[in-house]
Order: structure tokens, then sequence, then C-alpha cells
């Protein structure tokens, strides 16, 4: 009978191979892989689902939990969780696993490689050279900004954060942070310094964001923000897109409030073709590809992976949100003859 395994929605196929742990584990109800969402197939089979296990284009939230109640867990396939109505899960007693750490230094090199972009305003480089407009060196085309000895204030200093101040003490910046919580270890061992949000975007050359998307994080970075920075500084965003007020942004490298920003996500993402971002030489933007390298995304599939399969069989996931809430194993009831999950 259907009791025999957990059913399990997988929002999105992968990869062959990438989630070969749970095979023979859950019976796995898979959507199509390059549709955003949950596609009708899974909707209808909310009631009978045990797991779930999502991207971050998916959208789980009270109105979609209330269709499942037999759900016991809901396995994230990113480290954000802003795709999530977390609170409604604690509400409900379903754990939420997310994949912190495996993303880490491939976000952190993304962060690096805007960065340096910006900086030595690649893409604008490259165009002009391939089309035709490179008609000789010269002494001022093309002029960046030095990373040696320019200022980079970190907004959150979490893992990816650290990461970041990591790679770019090699480049010679100057590094101050603001966040959240003091970290004097890493300000020992990297010489971070602290400073107020204000202090920090009024007094940096580069900023870059590494705070997850809350109620405290929502446009963040909004045009007073913006107005507040120096005229030639640049703009980061390799965390989540509605940090940045995206108008205000555009307000602002149009006005040479800032210089200009290099986006790896956006509001509204994905970004349209004819939003004005676009237009903007001064503007970098990427299609929300920080953790996108072969190994990286493997690695978040097995985690989240790995956190389906704790909350199904009723153990601690080895990474939550929502640690207070206590997996639950089946229903003896369900389990059907072999009463063997515990
Ligand atoms: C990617 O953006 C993630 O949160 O994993």
């Amino acid at each position: 009978m259907t009791d025999a395994l957990p059913l399990v929605l997988v929002s999105r196929a992968l990869p062959p191979g990438w989630l070969d742990r749970l095979e023979g584990r859950c019976e796995m109800l898979v959507g199509d892989a390059d549709v955003a969402g949950f596609d009708s197939p899974l909707l209808e089979a909310l009631p009978r689902a045990e797991g779930i296990l999502c991207l971050l284009t998916e959208r789980v939230d009270a109105a979609l939990l209330d269709r499942a109640p037999r759900l016991r867990v809901v396995s994230n396939m990113a480290v954000g969780v802003d795709n999530i109505d977390v609170a409604a899960c604690t509400a409900r007693g379903i754990p939420v696993g997310h994949t912190p750490g495996v993303l880490t230094e491939a976000t952190a090199d993304l962060a690096m490689a805007l960065l340096l972009s910006a900086a030595r305003r690649l893409p604008e480089a490259a165009r002009d050279a391939r089309e035709g407009r490179w008609s000789t060196w010269s002494p001022t085309g093309w002029l960046g900004t030095d990373l040696h000895g320019a200022r980079l204030g970190i907004v959150g200093l979490g893992k990816i954060g650290a990461a970041v101040a990591r790679r770019a003490r090699g480049f010679g910046l100057e590094l101050v942070y603001a966040s959240r919580s003091a970290r004097p270890e890493l300000e020992a061992e990297l010489g971070l310094r602290r400073l107020l949000l204000p202090e920090l975007l009024a007094t940096s050359d580069m900023v870059s964001l590494h705070v997850p998307l809350d109620e405290h994080t929502h446009h963040l970075i909004d045009a007073a923000a913006l107005r507040s920075m120096k005229p030639s500084a640049l703009l980061v965003n390799t965390a989540r897109g509605p940090i940045v007020d995206p108008d205000a942004l555009e307000h602002a490298v149009r006005n040479g409030e800032i210089a200009g920003a290099a986006l790896d996500v956006t509001d509204p993402e994905p970004l349209p073709p004819e939003h004005p971002l676009f237009a903007r030489p001064e503007v970098l933007v990427l299609p929300h590809i920080g953790s996108a390298t072969r190994g990286t995304r493997r690695r978040m599939a097995e985690l989240a992976a790995d956190n389906l399969l704790a909350g199904l069989r009723g153990r601690p996931l080895p990474h939550t949100v929502n640690p207070e809430v206590e997996p639950r194993a089946r229903a003896p009831h369900r389990l059907g003859p072999s009463r063997g999950e515990r």
C-alpha cells in the first residue's frame, strides 16, 4: 500500500545522481526541471505528502501547508529560507532544513568576481572590445578603481561575509563590517573593524551585502542609504534582491550618487530584460548564480536530501532554521506491517 514509503514532493527535477541517497527511502513525485513553483500534480499530491524538498523559487506558505496535513519536513535546497514561512512551519511542528556551509566558498568567490568586475569595469571593457570600440591602447580608457588600499564594507559577517573578508584581505583591501553581533575572533584574524551601518556606508569605497532577507533587512539599502554612500562607491549584492530597493538603486547610479553596482540577486527575479537597471552601463546583473558550480550545487542537493531523510525518520535535521521543533516520526498506525522506522 501507499503506506510503505513516505511520499516526498521534489519541486524540480535535478540531475541524475544528486538525490541518489533518497532512492528506496521514499516515494518521490518530481516537478518539472525548468518551471518555478509547484506544478499541478505536486499540488494535487499535497494531502498525502510527508516531505517537501524544494528550491528558493518555491513559496511554502500557510495556505500550502494547510493542504498538507501529513507533512513532517520541509527541506530547502538553499541557505536562505525567505521563500518559506518558517513561523507557519514551526506552528505546525514542521522542521525546516537548509544548506549552510556547502555554498560558502562558491558564493564568496562570486562576490569577489563581482567586486573585481565592477572595480575594473570588465563588462564595459569586454563589450567595447567585442564591438569594435578598441581602436588603440588608451591611457585613459576604461579606468577603474584600485582594490588595493580601498575600504571594503561588509554588511553581515556570517559564513559568507567572513569568506569574502578572507579573500579581500589578499587583495589588500581595508576591511570594515557592520553586523548585529560583534565577531572579535574574526576582527583579530582578519584585521576587521566593526562600524555602525551608517558609518560603514558613508566611508566605504565598496560595499558587499551578506545579510539574510527578513523584515529587518528588506530595503536596508534604500534611497537614503544610497545617498549616504560615496559618489565613487560600488555596491555588490550576492545575498537577496529585496535587500536593495531597485528603483532607488537605478536612480542613484543614473544620478551619480554611487559609481556602480554588481548584482547577483535582484527584485524581482528574474529581472525583466526591459528593466532600467539593464540599461545602465555601470550596473552588472547576473541571474542568481552565487552557488552555481557543479560541485557546490551537488553538495547542496545532498545536504537537502540528508535534512529531508532525518525529518522523515523523526530525527534532528543536520541543518535546520527552527531547531525548537521536534521532528515527528510517522504515526505508528500509518506504518503498516513493518513498524521499523523509529
Ligand atoms: C542561494 O541563494 C541560497 O540561499 O542558497
